[in-house]
């Protein structure tokens, strides 16, 4: 029996209230979904997209906790991605779009009226998503398409989620002291968290599969970009060529998404993008800096956090560059 849009939102409402919820930053509140945390609306995306989704094989997912270098590489990804379509700066979409807009999150596609935006896209397809690997849609897990994952470390953050919560957060809410964003943080709860499921997810997918999934860490970028540029055409199948390479095309992907040339465009200092509801634009670029957290941690948070960094991957082999 097929379901109306209307008896499939009950079934959703229904399976909400029985979750498990928490106190949310942004929203009222968090539930947890699969073992993961997310707002109510959130979760009717995620479920949408497992059962709807298709993946093909040339796809690309960029996926991340949130705060971790979502916005950056997305527009490096766009601009490595469709290189050859727009040769000159002058009429490049990065320009004149929002990374958000140019490469949709694959869960709020299908939040709402998806199958319109889906057919339309242009291929490669190019989707964002903070879902943790074990509930992305099947299809994405066992077909050719690849998957980028960037990882920032636990620290900065926190803080970047911190600022960016307290900005978009319901008016209706207070705002969340540092106190009770830390003391929910360091429990896991936050939007897609706990945050070090999500990382050790898929650290380890990157590792059984790295043909599937390149994991990055935005300090290795920042580090040098160059090399993660190189890294990551060279993983999507689409090596820069020696000609490239001299005429400066490298360098022209990395300046397009540079921070500094973003923050700056008029396109990302005013409007909303559309998330589950409106955000402004200009929230999503904020100081891009590591190590800004010891501007904020007190002697008790940074041990606190340590070592719960010490218990969670301890063995994983993955570790964080916490200060530039
Ligand atoms: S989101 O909401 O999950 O998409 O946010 P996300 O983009 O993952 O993270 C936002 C932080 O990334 C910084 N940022 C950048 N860093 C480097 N280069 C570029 N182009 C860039 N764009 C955004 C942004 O400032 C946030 O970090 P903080 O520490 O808050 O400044």
């Amino acid at each position: 029996m097929a379901f109306t849009g209307e008896q499939q939102a009950n079934e959703e409402d229904k399976l909400i209230l029985s979750l498990p919820r928490e106190k949310g930053w942004a929203v009222p509140f968090l539930y947890l979904f699969q073992d993961f945390w997310y707002p109510a609306r959130a979760i009717q995306g995620v479920i949408n997209s497992q059962k709807y989704f298709q993946a093909k094989d040339g796809d690309v997912v960029v996926a991340s906790f949130p705060k971790s270098g979502t916005t950056w590489l997305k527009a490096l990804t766009f601009a490595i991605v469709n290189r050859q379509h727009f040769s000159s700066h002058k009429n490049h979409p990065l320009l004149t779009s929002n990374p958000h807009q140019l490469v949709p999150f694959l869960d709020l596609v299908f939040s709402g009226d998806f199958h319109d935006r889906i057919s339309n896209m242009a291929e490669p397809r190019l989707f964002g998503t903070h879902i943790p690997f074990p509930s992305l849609p099947k299809s994405i897990q066992e077909s050719n398409c690849k998957v980028i994952y960037i990882c920032r470390n636990p620290f900065d953050t926190f803080i970047s989620c911190w600022y960016f919560f307290n900005k978009i957060k319901l008016e209706s809410l207070p705002e969340l002291t540092m106190k009770e964003g830390f003391e929910m943080y360091c429990k896991g709860i936050i939007g897609a968290g706990p945050w070090w499921n999500h990382m050790l997810c898929y650290w380890k997918e990157s590792i059984d599969r790295p043909n599937k999934v390149l994991f990055l860490k935005y300090e290795d970028l920042k580090d040098d970009i160059s090399f993660h540029v190189k890294r990551v055409a060279e993983f999507l199948g689409c090596p820069f060529t020696q000609d490239e390479e001299i005429s400066g095309v490298i360098e022209s992907v990395i300046n397009l998404s540079s921070f500094e040339k973003m923050k700056d465009l008029e396109v990302n200092k005013s409007g909303t993008v559309g998330f589950i509801r409106n955000i402004e634009k200009k929230y999503f670029f904020r100081k891009a800096e590591v190590g800004d957290w010891v501007n904020y941690f007190s002697l008790p948070m940074r041990e606190t956090l340590s070592k719960i960094i010490a218990e969670k991957f301890s063995g994983s082999g993955l570790s964080f560059k916490t200060c530039s």
